[in-house]
């Protein structure tokens, strides 16, 4: 397949142009390069035959109309987004902008692309979405696919609107969808703001580890390159209209994650003291969802997918991968807010 790529300088897409390369799908790579992209990310496939990248911004309809009209895509994989909740508490402006008024964008420049083509059936238009679109749960209970909607803050607000824009251009006007919605990722390549390369990072440096709240938040953990796996299984085989969990079958409370980083770094990087003597409790973030589950029943039975790293394995190689690769990860601790405690409202 041909299969254009939004976001695929980013943590997640660059996971996926890698390995749909791998695969010897074409791959075009539609970034706009914010502070979170990197295009070292795709470094290892950029003098591919396989692979091309376009700069340009998903809210740019021309731009996005010339990159369709002239690689003619069987398949777009849409990634590109504001990701960071704390971010969007602060800055809901750019979360509205590129994840609800790009999506919309996409997708009428999607639909008129599809249209010139003739319509084909096996044309797609993959949405990838979180499971933070559908609110928090107590200490019971799943998300399955018909869980209602409950989004809790800017961020997954503005995910949950895509959401409802990608069904609504498929009922409305019959382009051909998929759409995935996934628990937390982590694995190498993780820009460094989000909880895992914190960690990783300012346990590194001897600096306070911050934790929010009491640390009891639970959340499903997926590695990367799991998740890609999922997203290249459900472009290819998924049934038409519709939307697939994808989880980990890995639940931690924070606290216990972030301890289990710093009981590895005590092994690689041995110091005075353990790692976790830096573990520091701080604010909490403003309407902090509790706890993530996902029922994974679906893409199970209906795809035969399951996760295959767990938690324990997949900390260990991010944790190598951190060790192993400063010069990735130095140049970006000099990103605007990289470092600082963002979203506290
Ligand atoms: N990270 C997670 O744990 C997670 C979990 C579930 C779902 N998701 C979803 O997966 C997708 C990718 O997440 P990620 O963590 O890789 O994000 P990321 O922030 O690492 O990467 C986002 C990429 O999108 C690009 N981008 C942003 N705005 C753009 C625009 N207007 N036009 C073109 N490109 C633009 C950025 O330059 C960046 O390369 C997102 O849609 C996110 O909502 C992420």
């Amino acid at each position: 397949m041909k299969i254009l790529v939004t976001g695929g300088a980013g943590f997640i897409g660059s996971a996926v142009v890698r390995q749909a390369v791998a695969e010897g799908h074409s791959v075009v790579n539609l970034d706009a390069l914010t502070y979170a992209a990197c295009l070292a990310n795709v470094a290892s496939v950029a003098d591919s035959p396989l692979y091309a990248f376009e700069q340009a911004d998903i809210c740019d309809r021309a731009a996005v109309d010339n990159i369709l009209a002239r690689h003619r895509p069987d398949a777009i994989m849409h990634l590109a987004a504001e990701s960071h909740v704390d971010r969007s508490i602060d800055g809901p402006g750019a979360f509205i902008q590129t994840n609800i008024t790009g999506t919309y964008t996409l997708l009428e420049a999607a639909r008129s692309y599809w249209d010139a083509e003739g319509r084909p059936d096996t044309f797609r238009f993959h949405h990838i979405s979180t499971d933070e679109v559908y609110g928090s749960l107590g200490a019971d209970g799943q998300f399955t696919e018909d869980t209602p909607y409950d989004p809790r803050s800017p961020y997954s607000a503005s995910k949950a609107a895509s959401d409802h824009l990608v069904r609504a251009w498929a009922e409305t006007y019959g382009l051909p969808v998929v759409l995935t919605n996934c628990s937390n990722n982590y694995g190498p390549y993780h820009f460094p703001e989000k909880l895992i390369p914190v960690v990783i990072l300012n346990a590194l440096h001897g600096k306070p580890i911050p934790v929010y709240g009491k640390g009891e938040n639970v959340r499903d953990w997926l590695y990367v390159e799991d998740h890609a796996d999922a997203l290249l299984t459900v472009l290819t085989r998924g049934q038409v209209g519709r939307s697939y969990n994808i989880g980990g079958e890995n639940e931690a409370r924070n606290i216990d994650l972030v301890t289990m980083i710093c009981a590895l770094l005590d092994q690689h990087r041995p110091e005075a003291v353990p790692h976790a003597d830096l573990i520091t409790y701080v604010t909490d973030r403003p309407g902090h969802d509790l706890r993530y589950a996902i029922d994974p029943t679906r893409i199970r039975t209906e795809l035969g997918w399951r996760p295959s790293v767990t938690l324990e394995e997949g900390l260990a190689r991010t944790v190598a991968w951190y060790l192993d690769n400063p010069d990735w990860w130095q140049p970006l601790l000099d990103r605007e807010g990289v470092g600082a405690r963002l979203g506290k409202a």
